[in-house]
C-alpha cells in the first residue's frame, strides 16, 4: 500500500483524507473493527457521541500500542446537546469516554434550524471555546447547508475546518462542495459508498473491471480524487482491507465524470433543511 494523503486544513492542522467509520457498529464490535482498521493502516477514525461507541475507540486505540499523536480521532456533538451548558458538558463527556484530553476534530453533528430558535452560532462558541483550550485540535460542523455557514461567518470568530455532509456518485453535493471550496472549508463526504447503494450502479462495475479493483474501491478512489475526506464503515474484515488498498491506482478524468454524471440528488440520510434530530 502506498501512503494516505495528507489534507492541510484551515487553521494549519492535518487530516489524514481517507478513515474509517464507526456509524451503526454496535459497541460489542467496535474494539474488533477498529483494531482491524488501525492493523491495516488506518489512522483517522470518525466517531459520534451518538453512535454510543466512543468508549470503544478510546480503547482500541489504547490496545494498538499506536501513540495517541498517531490516530486522528473525530466525534461530534450530539443533537440534544446544542444548548451552551449542555454542549460543554458533552465535550466534556466525549473526552472522558474515549480517554483522551483532546481531539483532533469535534463537529456539531445537525444544525436543527427548526430547535434551539435555530441558534447555531451560541453551540459554535462553545466549540470555539475547546478549540482556544487546546482541548479540540480542530473544530467543524456536519451537515450545514450554506445558510448555515453564512450564519456562522456573520456572528462568530472561527471560520470551521470541515463541513462533514452526504456525498456519493447519487449525490454529488454540488453547491455545498463549491461554497466550502471558496471558503477553505474541508469537505468530508459521509456515506461515500452510499451505505452500498451506488456498489451495483453499472457505470461504476465497468470502471472497476477495466481497473481491476472492485467498485468500492472505484467509488473511494472517486472522491480520494475530487480531493473530499472520506471514511468507509465496514464490519467486514475483508472489505475494511479491501477499501484502504486505492492508493495504487488512478481514475481517469473521463471515469471521475462518468461517476459524477450519475448524480441523482439522492440523499440516504435526512435533509438538514428539515431535520430535527429526533
Ligand atoms: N455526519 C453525519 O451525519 C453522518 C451520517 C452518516 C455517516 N457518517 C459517517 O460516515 C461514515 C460512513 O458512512 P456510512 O457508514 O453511513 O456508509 P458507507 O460507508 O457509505 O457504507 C457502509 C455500508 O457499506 C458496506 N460496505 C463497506 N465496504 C464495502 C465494500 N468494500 N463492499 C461492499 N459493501 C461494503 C458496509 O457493510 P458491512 O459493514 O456489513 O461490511 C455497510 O453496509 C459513518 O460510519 C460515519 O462515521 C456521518
Amino acid at each position: 500500500m502506498t501512503s494516505i494523503p495528507d489534507i492541510t486544513l484551515n487553521n494549519g492542522q492535518v487530516i489524514p483524507q481517507f478513515g474509517f467509520g464507526v456509524f451503526l457498529i454496535e459497541p460489542k464490535d467496535t474494539v474488533a473493527a477498529v483494531s482491524t482498521a488501525l492493523q491495516a493502516g488506518y489512522r483517522h477514525i470518525d466517531t459520534a457521541e451518538m453512535y454510543g461507541n466512543e468508549a470503544e475507540v478510546g480503547e482500541a486505540i489504547a490496545k494498538s500500542g499506536l501513540d495517541r499523536g498517531e490516530v486522528f480521532v473525530t466525534s461530534k456533538l450530539s443533537n440534544d446537546a446544542h444548548e451552551p451548558d449542555d454542549a460543554r458538558q458533552a465535550f466534556d463527556a466525549t473526552l472522558k469516554a474515549l480517554g483522551t484530553d483532546y481531539v483532533d476534530l469535534f463537529l456539531i453533528h445537525w444544525p436543527l434550524p427548526a430547535r434551539y430558535g435555530g441558534d447555531i452560532a451560541a453551540t459554535w462558541q462553545v466549540l470555539e471555546e475547546a478549540y482556544r483550550e487546546g482541548r479540540a485540535r480542530s473544530i467543524g460542523v456536519s451537515n450545514f447547508q450554506p445558510r448555515h455557514l453564512r450564519r456562522l461567518h456573520g456572528e462568530t470568530q472561527i471560520i470551521p475546518a470541515v463541513n462533514q455532509i452526504e456525498v456519493h456518485p447519487y449525490l454529488t453535493q454540488d453547491e455545498v462542495r463549491a461554497f466550502c471550496a471558496e471558503h477553505q472549508i474541508a469537505v468530508e463526504a459521509w456515506s461515500p459508498l452510499g451505505k452500498g447503494t451506488v456498489l451495483s450502479e453499472p457505470v461504476i462495475q465497468s470502471i472497476a473491471g477495466r481497473a481491476g479493483k472492485t467498485p468500492a474501491q472505484v467509488v473511494l478512489r472517486w472522491h480520494i480524487q475530487r480531493g473530499d475526506i472520506v471514511f468507509p464503515k465496514s464490519v467486514t474484515p475483508d472489505r475494511i482491507r479491501e477499501n484502504i488498498d486505492i492508493f495504487d491506482f488512478e481514475l481517469s478524468a473521463t471515469d471521475v465524470e462518468d461517476i459524477t454524471l450519475l448524480n441523482k440528488n439522492q440523499r440516504t440520510g435526512p435533509d438538514p433543511d428539515k431535520f430535527d434530530g429526533r
